[in-house]
C-alpha cells in the first residue's frame, strides 16, 4: 500500500490554502495530486544526486529517453522511437506551444467539455477561440458526439483531446479513437492528445500513437507527473512522429530558451519509469478501493450519484438532484468541511456536478463522505 503522508506546511496548494471562510479542518479533495509518498526508488535516486552536492548545468542523458520509451512499451505496448520525443517542462506548456505554433490569433480550438479547466484558459490566454464539442451521456457512460465534432472542426485549426478524460474518467476505446481519426483525416487540423492520466487506468489504455493514419498531424503529451505524484518536478514529453511538427516544437522551445534539464528531475524520471511499476499497481489498488467506497456509499443517497471511472484518481459526482446551482452547492459542501472542485469550472455542462480526488487515505475519504451526508440530511 502507498504511504499516506500529512502535507500541511509544505507550500501545498491542496493542503496549505483554503477558500475564505472555510473551516480550519477542511478536507481538500480538489487539486489533482496524491497524498502518497512517491516510490522509494525515486527518493533514493534524489538522495544520491543531492549528496553529490553540485547542481551545474545538465542535460538529459540517453538513459532518460530509454526509460521513457521502455515504459511506454512495457506498460502500454506502445512503440515509440526515441527521436520522436521532445522534452518539455509540463503538459500544459506543450498544449500552449502547439496552439501557438499551429494556429493564429482568433482561430478555433475544439475541446470536449466538461473538461479539465485549464483547457479553456490556455486557449483564451493564447488569444484563440474555444470551440465546444460537448461529451454526451449515453445512459451508461460519457461518449463523444462525432456528428457535432465534424461540424465544429470546420471552424477550428486544432483538436485538443483529453485521454483518459478528466473529469469524466473515460479511457477511450480503440474503436472510439479510430472513429475520431476518420473524421480528423478529412479536416485540416492538428490533434493534441493530452495523455497525462494514461498510466492511471482500470482497463486497457489506448493511445493516439496507435492511430498511424493521423501521424502527419499528431502531438501526444505524456508525463510521469500524475502517475508517480511528482507534478512539481516539471517533466513532460511531447511525442511527435512527424519530423516537421517536431522540428517546429523543438525550435519554439529553444527560442524560449527552455533547454538543459533539472538534474533532480532527470534522476526522478529515470527511476520512476524504471522502478515505479510495482508502486503504481499498489497505488491503483488503493485508489480503486476508495472509488468503490464512494460508489457503494452513494447507492442509497437520493441527492448524489456516483460511478466508477475507467481511469484517473478523480470521481465525477452528480449532485443535480439537489437542485442547487453550482456556487451554492460548492459553498454548502465547503461549510460542511469538504472542498471539492466545482463542476462548472469544467464548463457549463458541469452544472450540478462536483469532482472528487480520491488519491488519499481511506480514512479521509470516509470522513469526507460522513461530512457530505451530514450536509444533506
Ligand atoms: C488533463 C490534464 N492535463 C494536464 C494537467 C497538468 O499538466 P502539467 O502539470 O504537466 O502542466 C492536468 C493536471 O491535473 C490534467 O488533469
Amino acid at each position: 500500500m502507498p504511504e499516506f503522508v500529512h502535507r500541511k506546511g509544505t507550500n501545498s496548494y491542496k493542503w496549505d490554502t483554503k477558500p475564505e471562510g472555510a473551516p480550519e479542518d477542511i478536507i481538500p479533495m480538489w487539486v489533482a495530486d496524491m497524498d502518497f509518498k512517491v516510490p522509494e526508488e525515486i527518493i533514493n535516486a534524489l538522495k544520491r544526486r543531492i549528496e553529490h552536492g553540485v547542481f551545474g548545468y545538465s542535460f538529459r542523458p540517453r538513459e532518460y529517453f530509454d526509460a521513457v520509451t521502455a515504459w511506454l512499451s512495457d506498460y502500454h505496448d506502445l512503440n515509440v522511437k526515441e527521436e520522436w520525443i521532445v522534452p518539455i517542462p509540463g503538459v500544459v506548456y506543450g498544449i500552449a506551444a502547439t496552439i501557438r505554433l499551429f494556429s493564429n490569433s482568433g482561430d478555433g480550438v475544439v475541446i470536449q467539455p466538461p473538461v479539465y479547466w485549464p483547457f479553456f484558459s490556455v486557449i483564451k490566454d493564447n488569444e484563440r477561440k474555444v470551440v465546444e464539442n460537448p461529451l454526451k451521456w449515453d445512459g451508461m457512460k460519457y461518449v463523444m458526439d462525432y456528428e457535432d465534432l465534424e461540424r465544429k472542426l470546420e471552424i477550428a485549426k486544432i483538436l485538443l483531446l483529453c485521454s483518459p478524460h478528466n473529469p469524466v474518467g473515460r479511457v477511450w476505446d480503440l474503436e472510439e479513437l479510430k472513429e475520431l481519426a476518420s473524421i480528423i483525416k478529412k479536416k485540416d487540423v492538428i490533434v493534441i492528445s493530452d495523455e497525462i492520466h494514461a498510466d492511471l487506468i482500470f482497463k486497457k489504455f489506448h493511445s493516439m500513437i496507435e492511430v498511424e493514419e493521423i501521424y502527419d498531424r499528431l502531438v501526444v503529451l505524456t508525463s510521469p507527473h500524475k502517475t508517480f505524484n511528482i507534478p512539481a518536478l516539471h517533466v513532460a514529453n511531447a511525442i511527435v512522429p512527424n519530423p516537421d511538427i517536431r522540428k517546429k516544437l523543438l525550435s519554439f522551445t529553444k527560442a524560449l530558451h527552455v533547454f538543459g534539464a533539472n538534474p533532480l528531475t532527470v534522476e526522478a524520471t529515470i527511476s520512476a519509469y524504471r522502478f515505479g511499476k510495482r508502486w503504481l499497481l499498489e497505488t491503483l489498488k488503493t485508489i480503486e478501493n476508495n472509488m468503490d467506497i464512494v460508489v457503494e456509499w452513494a447507492k442509497d443517497k437520493d441527492y448524489v450519484s456516483a460511478y466508477k471511472p475507467e481511469g484517473t484518481f478523480l470521481m465525477w459526482l452528480d449532485f443535480r438532484a439537489t437542485g442547487f446551482p453550482d456556487e451554492e452547492l460548492f459553498n454548502k459542501l465547503l461549510s460542511a468541511g469538504v472542498w471539492l472542485q466545482n463542476g462548472k469550472s469544467f464548463g457549463e455542462q458541469g452544472e450540478g456536478f462536483m469532482r472528487m480526488n480520491v488519491a488519499t487515505s481511506k480514512e479521509i475519504v470516509e470522513e469526507a463522505l460522513k461530512r457530505i451526508e451530514k450536509a444533506f440530511s
